[in-house]
């Protein structure tokens, strides 16, 4: 007996689905997408491959950012290793472009690199060039940001957007390990300030489940967000008491330059600073962090201690080491040099050389105008307050929820439960750079270094905000890592 006209359909369709899979994997990368390119690097040709534009989400809330650009040295298409990595043990760089929380686009090897900074500092060439001249496989991904919207006008890009974002392409690289060269064991996250903030993140928070609902929101690969390495510039972190650590190191200094801009802080502005500098020693004396010999970092209610003293230190081993390499200190006053070894520094005097740039709070503007206002917003409400204190002390009570302001803040993450901190960490603050206190990368070495990971910290001397200004040390960095 025939079978029915039914059934034949039937069969036909199964036929056809047995064709094509009916749960396509929309999240697979295509290895036949890659584009034979090279690029010059200083007086060398370097060959690469590249697949940009790959849209790492499922669900993409704004595929112009959600997408990353893949790049891989063309050595390893010929079987060829550089130095001890191959194919498939390359470790990962992976740099994102994000400044100022703004939405960032994935970077590419042929934009220019550092130019010269305004103090004569060298320019630096593109690292994404470099780490592809040294033998890494290259992810750099893009990330929506604050002031981005939909047609519709409603944010899209709010915390934790970016965040969620990095770790979603963090996952795609999990998700194709196998079909993609290099090791997905070993991404290296990079960044410098917002986008320093954001490589501490995803070095902090690696599987955490806080972040899952946004993930899966975005469709997001279900697959570990693990980092191995996180390499942070001057990152803009902990942001709910950068505040009170900006007063801590900046109050008393009563005038301000913030690039270009500069003034006097009204009488208001310095009882503000009074308020918040107050309220640093309780913040950090409740981290519970011990120096090396388990000695606890302490302030008193003055904001005196032996973290005063840490941070100090920092700033003379600072010199010490300009100092080392032939550089004339002798116009720093607040230095005591003999025979070329620095034996004091004063701080306060350091402290007013530098100068303050914000007017407090730093962070969270009374007025709602301070980036990070922007950043916490919502779909539908631009700015709004993440301390206690602005939203009391504001005229517009609008508050961030408590559970977006944690996801924005490394320091609640390391050594959590259930969270993978990568072991591997490099973060770099100049000695002139104010736009954070150097209270913030000291809090976060200490927190990573009392949960036993290895963090490189130090802060290069005379070195204001900026990042990618060592690549020679980054990468001697990474290749130790590495091994
Ligand atoms: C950046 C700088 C800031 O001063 C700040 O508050 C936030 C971000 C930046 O350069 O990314």
């Amino acid at each position: 007996k025939a079978a029915s006209p039914f059934i034949a359909m039937v069969a036909l369709a199964n036929a056809a689905m047995a064709d094509e899979p009916k749960d396509a994997d929309p999240l697979k990368f295509d290895a036949n997408a890659f584009t034979k390119k090279s690029l010059k690097l200083g007086d060398d040709e370097v060959a690469y491959r590249a697949v940009e534009g790959i849209v790492y989400v499922a669900k993409p809330v704004d595929p112009a950012y959600q997408q990353l650009n893949f790049y891989v040295p063309e050595a390893y298409f010929e079987d060829q290793a550089i130095g001890d990595f191959t194919k498939d043990t390359a470790p990962i760089f992976f740099p994102n472009q994000v400044g100022g929380y703004m939405p960032g686009k994935p970077g590419t090897p042929d934009q220019s690199g550092r130019p010269p900074g305004p103090s004569g500092d060298a320019a630096s060439p593109n690292p994404i060039a470099v780490a592809l001249s040294k033998g890494y496989v290259v992810a750099a991904p893009g990330a929506r940001g604050r002031t981005l919207k939909d047609q519709n006008g409603n944010f899209t890009g709010k915390a934790p957007a970016a965040i969620v974002d990095l770790k979603a392409a963090v996952r795609y690289l999990h998700h194709n390990d196998a079909e993609m060269p290099g090791d997905a064991t070993k991404i290296i996250s990079n960044g410098t300030s917002a986008g320093g903030a954001l490589s501490a993140l995803l070095g902090a928070t690696g599987d955490n489940s806080d972040y899952e609902p946004y993930l899966k929101e975005i469709g997001a690969a279900e697959e570990s967000d693990i980092v191995f390495a996180a390499s942070c510039y001057c990152p803009i972190t902990n942001l709910d008491h950068a505040d009170a650590a900006y007063e801590w190191l900046f109050h008393g200094i009563n005038s301000y330059n913030q690039r270009g801009k500069s003034g006097e802080l009204t009488a208001p502005q310095i009882e503000v600073s009074e308020k918040l500098k107050s309220q640093f020693p309780a913040y950090l004396n409740n981290l519970g962090l011990t120096k090396a010999d388990g000695t606890a970092l302490t302030l008193d209610e003055n904001g005196e201690g032996n973290f005063k003293d840490v941070v100090k230190a920092y700033v003379a081993a600072s010199a010490q080491k300009a100092a080392s390499h032939g550089e004339d200190l002798s116009k720093y006053p607040w230095l005591t040099l003999k025979d070329g070894k620095v034996t004091d520094l004063d701080f306060n005097a350091y402290i007013t050389f530098a100068n303050r740039m914000k007017t407090p709070p730093a962070f969270d503007a009374l007025d709602l105008s301070a980036p990070e206002n922007d950043l916490f917003g919502t779909a539908t409400v631009d700015h709004q307050h993440f301390t206690e204190f602005s939203k009391d002390t504001g005229e517009n009570h609008a508050m961030a929820e408590p559970a977006v302001i944690k996801m924005m803040n490394p320091m609640n993450y390391i050594g959590a439960d259930g969270t993978a901190t990568a072991h591997f960490w490099r973060i770099r603050h100049g000695t002139m750079d104010r736009d954070t206190s150097l209270a913030i990368p000291v809090m976060l070495a200490a927190k990573l270094l009392n949960n036993g990971n290895e963090a490189d910290f130090s802060m290069p001397w005379n070195q204001g905000h900026a990042g990618d200004y060592d690549l020679d040390e980054l990468f001697a960095w990474m290749a130790r890592i590495s091994k």
